[in-house]
């Protein structure tokens, strides 16, 4: 299938709208929609058999026979992301798979959790709550511009110190779009002694993925985003020798009956977005399978990135072999410098020029984060940077 606006009737979204913000909040196709819908459906046929008999070890009564469902899903993200399904749990969101660890983390006075100055905020409030609760402090790793694999590296081996038990090492990063060299960071943290706990939010579906091999303790991230799956689907994926220890974050029937059997079941809730993973599998494989799909999205990230940055006048501050399906570009100095300018100019393209895009600031300057998804092609680039000067 050839990638670009003609897919766009894949998706639900507004046709009025250039859509170049995937990465915030994901986009399901509709197919993967329909096959959520016929897993809500047939749980409401059924309600009780289906929640509390088949999807988890823990159930009410004779299951009736069969692997629970939520291994069987738990079965076909491990083999999408190269891990094995009983390593695999589902949690809502990369969010909540952080929170999980960090929450349960046997943190002792004084220790140290190590994050960095472009992790997504919302997970390191996760790591800020869990050492406050503990009597640990936080330190933080500072990664600047010039970019490079063998900086960023050194930067996180530099900042361990003597009480560093754990660290968050972001796959890609949120604002930056940087695509950190994870499995380099992970081998050096682990040769000091500390745990990683990596943050794959966007990772799944946008980067070749072979989770053991990264050499992480954890990896959590989201199938919501990159890998088509609908809202809210996340899962984390646990090294062998941390199972015993890592524990859901809601606590319900299956406590003290296994990694897999605690996750599986944290109260009554609605499990069709993890259980529609194989439908939107099966949808990126229709779409042409996962490498056309990344060659597509990081050639057009790419191109797209070098365009922006020269009809803007800016440097482009990502280094090639960083890049994912995202990229992040400084705007025209004309911007402006604060939050409050990245918000007016959001605005604007949203609301007068009908582009969603993601805007923020940073070091003094505006900046946008542009996904190239499937359903993106140049013209879209070429309407942002337009857009942007013409405000500029
Ligand atoms: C690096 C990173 N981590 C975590 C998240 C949080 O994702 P969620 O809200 O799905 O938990 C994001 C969201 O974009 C992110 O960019």
């Amino acid at each position: 299938m050839n990638f670009g606006r003609r897919l766009r009737g894949e998706w639900l979204l507004d046709p009025a709208i250039t859509y170049l913000n995937h990465g915030t909040v994901g986009a399901t196709p509709r197919r993967v929609l329909e096959a959520q819908r016929a897993i809500q459906d047939e749980v409401e046929r059924q309600p009780s058999r289906f929640l509390l008999r088949e999807l988890a070890a823990v159930s009410s009564g004779n299951p009736g026979g069969g692997r629970p469902r939520m291994r069987v899903a738990a079965d076909a993200v491990g083999a999408f992301v190269q891990a094995d399904g009983n390593d695999l749990v589902f949690v809502d969101n990369a969010t909540t798979g952080a929170n999980a660890v960090l929450r349960g983390f046997p943190f002792a006075p004084g220790d140290e959790v190590l994050v960095s100055d472009l992790g997504y905020g919302g997970v390191t409030n996760a790591a800020v709550y869990a050492a406050r609760e503990r009597g640990a402090a936080v330190r933080t790793v500072v990664l600047e511009p010039p970019f490079s694999a063998g900086a960023i590296a050194d930067a996180f081996e530099r900042a361990v110190g003597p009480r560093t038990r754990v660290a968050i090492v972001d796959h890609i990063t949120a604002d930056t779009a940087l695509l950190l060299p994870l499995a380099e960071i992970a081998a050096r943290l682990r040769r000091l002694g500390v745990a990683v706990l990596a943050d794959g939010a966007h990772a799944p579906g946008s980067v070749a993925l072979d989770v053991p091999s990264l050499g992480c303790d954890w990896y959590t991230a989201n199938l919501h985003k990159w890998a088509l799956v609908p809202r809210s689907s996340g899962f984390l994926w646990t090294s062998p020798e941390r199972q015993a220890t890592t524990h859901a974050p809601v606590i319900s029937w299956g406590l003290d009956q296994g990694y897999t059997t605690e996750f599986d079941l944290v109260g009554t809730r609605d499990p069709s977005a993890h259980l529609a993973a194989p439908a939107a599998f099966a949808f990126i494989e229709e779409l042409g399978g996962l490498p056309a799909m990344h060659a597509y999205m990081h050639e057009l990230a790419w191109t797209g990135a070098r365009l922006l940055a020269e009809r803007w006048g800016t440097p482009l501050e990502t280094p090639r072999d960083l890049l994912g399906p995202m990229v992040t570009v400084m705007a025209p100095a004309d911007a402006g410098s604060t939050a409050e300018d990245a918000s007016r100019l959001r605005d604007r393209l949203l609301f007068d020029d009908q582009i969603e895009v993601k805007v923020h600031a940073c070091r003094g300057r505006v900046y946008l984060r542009v996904s190239a998804q499937v359903y993106n092609e140049l013209a879209d680039f070429e309407q942002l940077a337009d857009a942007v000067a013409r405000r500029c």
